[in-house]
């Protein structure tokens, strides 16, 4: 028998009314389906519009879902993601479901590195409360300040950044921020914008190691890759979006 997939996609639609446009409707997305195993990296391609940013946010929960249903298989049990409540959602996205965007959007004036560890210690699980929390606490934290340096140091970010807040940081500096929050902690599921995209050779490099290292951890990942290289050498499958057919007014 088949495991579950960690993610099953059935029949998936997402339109957006713009209202600024006289409620005019755009359908971008039509009863899209997949599934994504654990270890499996799925590869979303299609033409430039066609949607794959919106899947990858509807995932997300940045947007909502239309119609059809998203299953996550979380360590709470399934949850459809197309019903899922704000609360479920937030929750989802501090302990598994992970997400690199092409763009960083932080919390201004925190460091580098102070934005990793964040998202490190978010992502495990609360402490039982107890006497010696504080010692604790402590110690998650100076390991999740080892782990983050150690990966933004594979990164190539030079060390001098990491006590600076990226805001003023070239792209590709920022991308790697933005990789560096998005792989420190273990996800269930792993969705992927386009991670490559300003980076050069040696860290695009980088970046298909740590998908590999996550495939074989057993995350589910859902990513768009441009770079036809790096597509090549993570997917483990495409799935094409097609456009929806329009009916004129
Ligand atoms: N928030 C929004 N409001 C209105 N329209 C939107 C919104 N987000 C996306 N769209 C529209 O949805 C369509 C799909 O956009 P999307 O960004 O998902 O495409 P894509 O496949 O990721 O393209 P690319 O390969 O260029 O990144 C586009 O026509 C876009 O204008
Ligand atoms: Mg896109």
């Amino acid at each position: 028998m088949r495991p579950t997939p960690v993610l099953s996609v059935q029949g998936l639609a997402k339109r957006f009314t713009l209202h600024l446009r006289g409620g005019q409707v755009l359908p971008v997305l039509q009863d899209v389906s997949l599934q994504v195993g654990a270890g499996e990296c799925v590869a979303l391609v299609g033409a430039s519009g066609q949607g794959k940013s919106t899947l990858i946010k509807c995932l997300h929960g940045s947007y909502g879902i239309d119609a059809g249903q998203a299953w996550l298989q979380s360590e709470a049990g399934a949850v459809d993601l197309a019903q899922a409540t704000p609360q479920q959602v937030l929750a989802l996205r501090r302990r598994e479901i992970a997400c690199v965007s092409q763009f960083l959007r932080v919390l201004p004036r925190v460091s580098t590195l102070g934005l990793v560890v964040e998202r490190a210690l978010q992502a495990q699980p609360a402490p039982a409360a107890s006497a010696d929390d504080g010692d604790d606490l402590a110690q998650r934290t100076a390991r999740a300040r080892l782990a983050a340096g150690a990966l933004l140091q594979r990164l190539n970010l030079p060390e001098p950044l990491w006590g600076l807040p990226p805001a003023t940081f070239s792209g590709g500096e920022q991308q790697r921020v933005n990789i560096a929050r998005g792989f420190i902690a273990p996800a269930r599921l792993l969705l992927l914008d386009e991670p490559t995209a300003s980076l050069d050779a040696a860290n695009r490099r980088v970046v298909i190691g740590l998908i590999d290292e996550a495939k074989a951890a057993g995350t589910a990942i859902v990513g768009i890759f441009h770079d036809e290289e790096v597509r090549d050498a993570v997917a483990t499958r495409c799935v094409n979006l097609v456009a929806p057919i329009v009916e004129p007014a």
